[in-house]
């Protein structure tokens, strides 16, 4: 299995937060919020890791995390995104770096409290979507789905939702993705839809559902990002975390602390 983090966009609802930086790159409480989806895949044990990055802030996720986790046997790759594109653009720009495998795909700013590695590490084929139940379900893509967690339907923003579960940034698919991805042609609004991969593996009877119970978190608004670090803290999201996360910043913290005492003599 291999892992992709979609850490582009534009992020204009957070101008002019993210002029200077990437939206990934802002902190949700004690760390930049990448690592959140970093967390989910590198706790499913995927090793191998792309991420996807805007052109004007590549140098910075490179300063941050190029070889703070060598050492721990994950390998991370970066890839720029000229223009976004839209979500489905991860299995295109990620191709190669996928080969003939699965791929677990998180968006770049959602953040779980659940831990849901057992779920990806269990994936065998078709496609693997989380839902989190929504008092406002008409802003989302909805998924209905049947007792056993088979998907029923699914539709971006409808007016009549056919159940008050929404699709989450967390995406599990076997290889045929790839082929997918390729045959899409842009929406109305111009991009190319994770959605219509998901409509594909749902005609074919192969798109399962799983429930996320705990707290979801989609840190793309100033008042998102807030909840965020504040949920994080008070749930204790951070101490959950997959303990080479937390070695690995340890370490790149000493590296610092280590330049920065040289600087000063
Ligand atoms: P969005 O929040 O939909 O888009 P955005 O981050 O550009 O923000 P805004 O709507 O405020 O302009 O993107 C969800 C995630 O996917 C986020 O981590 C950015 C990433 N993304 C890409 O990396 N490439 C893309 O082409 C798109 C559309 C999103």
């Amino acid at each position: 299995m291999k892992g992709i983090i979609l850490a582009g966009g534009t992020a204009t609802r957070l101008f002019p937060l993210t002029v200077t930086t990437s939206k990934q790159l802002l902190p949700v409480y004690d760390r930049q919020m990448i690592f959140y989806p970093l967390n989910i895949l590198i706790k499913a044990k995927i090793r191998e890791i792309l991420i996807i990055v805007a052109p004007e802030h590549s140098g910075q996720f490179l300063n941050l995390l190029g070889s703070i986790f060598e050492k721990f046997n994950i390998h991370l790759e970066f890839k720029v995104q000229k223009v976004p594109r839209g979500l489905a653009d991860a299995f295109i720009l990620g191709k190669t770096f996928i080969g003939q495998e699965a791929v677990t795909m998180a968006l770049g700013d959602n953040i779980f409290e659940d831990d849901l590695s057992e779920k990806i590490r269990k994936f065998k084929k078709g496609g693997l979507v989380f839902a989190k139940r929504v008092p406002d379900p008409e802003r989302f893509g909805v998924v209905e789905f049947d007792k056993k967690g088979r998907a029923l339907s699914i539709e971006e923003k409808p007016l009549k939702p056919k159940s008050s579960f929404c699709l989450t940034g967390l995406y599990v698919y076997d290889n045929q993705v790839v082929k997918f991805a390729r045959g899409l042609k842009p929406s109305s609004r111009g991009e190319i839809e994770i959605t219509d991969i998901n409509r594909q593996y749902l005609e074919q009877k192969m798109l399962k559902v799983e429930k996320i119970r705990g707290a979801w978190l989609d840190a793309g608004t100033y008042d998102s990002l807030l909840e965020a670090g504040r949920i994080v803290r008070e749930k204790k999201i951070f101490a959950k975390m997959d303990p080479v996360i937390d070695k690995a910043i340890l370490c790149l913290n000493e590296e610092l602390k280590a330049i920065a005492k040289k600087r000063l003599f």
